[in-house]
């Protein structure tokens, strides 16, 4: 290539020297999709000479090319040779050298330049090199890579995850492991969660009884802190630790009980849940402990971020203590967030001396508190929208819980920037509108209540839905199943809701779908559509300045090193998508078809484990190696969404550390592939009754499954943890025969009796009720193929 191209092409790819087209949205095997991506006409690839001959020009990257090599060796299967003359040339320039530590502002752009002579990757700093270069390495396949220009920067600059390593330990292997399927999102936060009420895991010199009494053994010694820190660094990640005051405090409670709202004595926390021990804000020894405590930690973690946590403060020990309230008269604190505001000016001012910004959950937001603080928001859009209609800083993380199991795509369809309602509440001359209460009871906590509006109007249905207490929201396809029956989606802080009702006058029954559970409901009619909150959006100068990105979060009340990787990956791709892509990057099928691309790429280039994970617990379950029955059973199956299978084992009193996590929902994907696949075909064939080759799959889909039961019911049967399970074989075996049967009569142009359907849907509604933790997904494309009967 001469000289000049490089040079050319970086300052204006408009005039290549061959034609290119912008590749659309999602045709290569890439996620976060890059926001520019140019291939010459005609496609073309690169065939890899293995090892690649790496130059680095601009910054020292040296400690990176090893490990970037071995990846490549990984992904290509070719063995480790010394480089040869004719290695394919990777040209790594970097335009400015900055320090080793990434900043909440480091520039991660850059631009990828795949031709028939080699690589270039040209970029700003280190941190876009490395993100770059994660770009190049999910190109590769088979030893070659497309012909590709890809210019890139990230929309948000906080894209991250947190980690709950508190409430079940995460060893350093395995936190190092998340640190590289985070660098390879693109991501580049560790939110280190290292607090909570049943251990404390940071090791203080200063106060070592915090670990010795406080910790059950389990907790990172700052040399292992360190450790981590160096080793998310040399990835581009910023690591930022959580230390949660002043709730969240059982543990602390039990080490340092002097500093505590009410006496004590205390014992480490077993359960899960939210609990009373507080910070006594009152006592200057605690911000006395805190001084010293954030010194030793901002002494291991450079990051100029610090998290306080500060959700869930239960004020009973701050109301019940008759000093606590003398303080608060003195001081002229009304109420107990008066307090917590008090309490978080003193730590924002004591951060500060440190040179250490204030981070925390949306309960810290308060008048009071500088506008220098940083909310990261759990309560959703309502509270995001005022923190930044405030001109205060936020991240989202409400619809990015992935210990919240949600299929994909609802993560996916999670913007960061509060939506508005587009005056399509408004009901205009010549609408008819009918609206409903509802009351949704939940297996723990208050029945949730609302109402929805359904809008008959000139283009088709639409509607809103109102929770108590929470702004307005529209809801989307709205079907008539029947005369009398009716659905409609809604994404909600709790999931995608689905719900099935059936009118009889002025009352409705039925169920609300959460994820992929059923829970029934009842309601009646409203004489006219409630008065409703409408969102308050920040202005767009708000939205771009205010909101800087968002993180997954991982709580892990029920996940433990055993099981991590199954839950975090692939699905936080889909959420670096959604921080790092164009806000109209929103194609689901399409979304899907890359994350089965990077599911695979990121167990194999990156080593994480949810595959090995699945299979390792999949042969202790089987008490074999040949665990196949199961995995094809399993594909039926998914665990019960949204928190069921922790409000199961709450309502069992088996929500405690004591809980083993031995079950087969433990290690079951989060959703199930098999299951999207038949329902797109079953899509496919209602639309097109003549699709023979969407027939012909979703047959031998169903065949497989009721073949593979008689093989998989010896395995349920041997083992005392899968035995739970047997009947759910059974129902699986009737279901997939059922769908047969469905096939059957389509191709015969047979008609089944009223009798026969009802009792179809009957065997349907009774194998979709959560089992041992478990749903069988199979139910849902069978029930819309019946429905497509009628
Ligand atoms: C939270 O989920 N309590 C931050």
């Amino acid at each position: 290539m001469p000289w000049f191209l490089p040079r050319l092409l970086f300052t204006c790819s408009l005039i290549l020297p061959f034609a290119v087209i912008a590749a659309p949205a999602g045709t290569l095997p890439l996620m976060p999709w890059p926001q520019q991506v140019e291939q010459p006409e005609g496609g073309g690839s690169l065939v890899l000479t293995m090892p690649l001959a790496i130059q680095v020009e601009g910054d020292n990257l040296k400690e990176s090319l090893p490990r970037w090599q071995q990846r490549l060796a990984r992904q290509t299967g070719s063995p480790d040779l010394p480089v040869s003359a004719s290695a394919t040339p990777l040209n790594i320039r970097i335009a400015r050298q900055v320090d080793e530590v990434p900043q909440p502002d480091s520039d991660e752009s850059y631009r990828l330049v795949v031709s028939a002579d080699g690589i270039t990757l040209d970029a700003a700093t280190r941190f876009g090199a490395m993100r770059g270069m994660e770009t190049l390495l999910q190109l590769v396949h088979n030893s070659a890579l497309p012909l590709v220009t890809i210019n890139d920067r990230p929309r948000f600059p906080w894209r991250g995850i947190m980690i709950d390593s508190a409430r079940h330990f995460m060893p350093v292997e395995t936190l190092k492991r998340q640190i590289d399927g985070i660098a390879a999102a693109r991501m580049n936060v560790f939110h280190w969660h290292l607090t909570d009420d049943q251990g404390w895991r940071f090791a203080s010199r200063h106060f070592p009884q915090l670990q010795e009494k406080a910790s059950d053994g389990l907790w990172y010694s700052q040399q292992q802190m360190r450790d981590i820190v160096s080793y998310a660094t040399r990835r581009g990640v910023r690591v930022v630790p959580e230390i949660d005051f002043p709730g969240h405090a059982s543990a602390l409670a039990v080490a340092m009980p002097e500093l505590m709202a009410a006496p004590g004595p205390y014992q480490m926390e077993r359960g899960w849940g939210v609990f009373k021990p507080l910070l006594d804000p009152s006592n200057e020894q605690v911000y006395q402990f805190i001084d010293t405590l954030v010194g030793e930690v901002a002494e291991i973690f450079p990051d100029p971020w610090l998290h306080i946590g500060g959700d869930e403060v239960d004020p009973s020990q701050w109301n019940d203590s008759a000093a606590i309230r003398q303080f608060m008269q003195q001081k002229g604190l009304k109420d107990s967030q008066a307090l917590q505001a008090y309490f978080n000016q003193r730590v924002e001012k004591i951060l500060e001396k440190h040179q250490r910004r204030m981070m925390g959950w949306d309960e810290i937001y308060h008048a009071d508190l500088p506008r220098s603080i940083l909310i990261q928001s759990w309560r959703g859009p309502d509270s995001l929208g005022e923190i930044a209609k405030n001109n205060y800083q936020g991240i989202l993380s409400t619809g990015f819980y992935l210990d919240q199991a949600q299929p994909a795509a609802f993560h996916y369809r999670n913007e960061v920037w509060p939506q508005g309602l587009k005056e399509g509440d408004r009901i205009r001359e010549g609408e008819a509108a009918q609206s409903w209460k509802f009351s949704l009871p939940r297996l723990k906590g208050k029945p949730l209540q609302g109402s929805f509006t359904l809008i008959d109007a000139v283009g088709g249905w639409r509607g809103f839905i109102d929770f108590e207490g929470r702004s307005r929201r529209m809801v989307r396809e709205i079907r008539w199943l029947s005369p009398t029956q009716f659905t409609f989606r809604v994404d909600s802080w709790m999931g995608e809701l689905q719900p099935v009702l059936t009118q009889a006058g002025d009352n409705i029954s039925g169920y609300w779908r959460i994820g992929n559970v059923r829970y029934p409901t009842v309601g009646s009619r409203l004489p006219q559509p409630p008065q409703g909150i409408t969102p308050e959006l920040p202005d767009e100068a708000q939205l771009k300045n205010n909101l800087l990105g968002g993180e997954a979060a991982l709580w892990s009340e029920i996940i433990d090193e055993n099981v991590i990787d199954v839950r975090l990956w692939p699905r936080a791709f889909v959420v670096a998508e959604r921080l790092w892509s164009a806000k109209d990057v929103t194609d689901e099928k399409n979304m899907y078809q890359r994350l089965a691309a990077v599911d695979s790429w990121s167990a194999v280039s990156v080593g994480l484990q949810q595959h090995a994970e699945t299979q390792l617990q999949m042969m202790r379950l089987a008490n074999s190696s040949d665990t196949i029955p199961l995995q094809i059973f399993a594909q039926a199956l998914e665990p019960a969404q949204f928190y069921t299978r922790q409000h199961l084992k709450y309502q069992a009193g088996h929500y405690t550390q004591a809980e083993p996590l031995n079950r087969l929902a433990d290690i079951l994907p989060t959703e199930s592939n098999k299951i999207r696949e038949l329902d797109q075909q079953v899509d496919a064939l209602i639309a097109n009754r003549g699709d023979r080759k969407a027939a012909q799959a979703i047959r031998r889909q169903l065949e497989a499954w009721r073949q593979n039961i008689p093989l998989v019911e010896p395995m349920l049967t041997q083992n005392p943890q899968l035995r739970p399970l047997i009947p759910v074989a059974g129902q699986v075996a009737q279901i997939s025969q059922m769908g047969l049967s469905l096939l059957d009569a389509m191709e015969k142009e047979r008609a089944f009796g009223a009798r026969e359907v009802a009792k179809m849907h009957q065997l349907l509604d009774q194998a979709a009720l959560t089992q041992d933790e478990v749903v069988i997904a199979l139910v849902y494309p069978i029930e819309k193929l019946l429905r497509s009967e009628r």
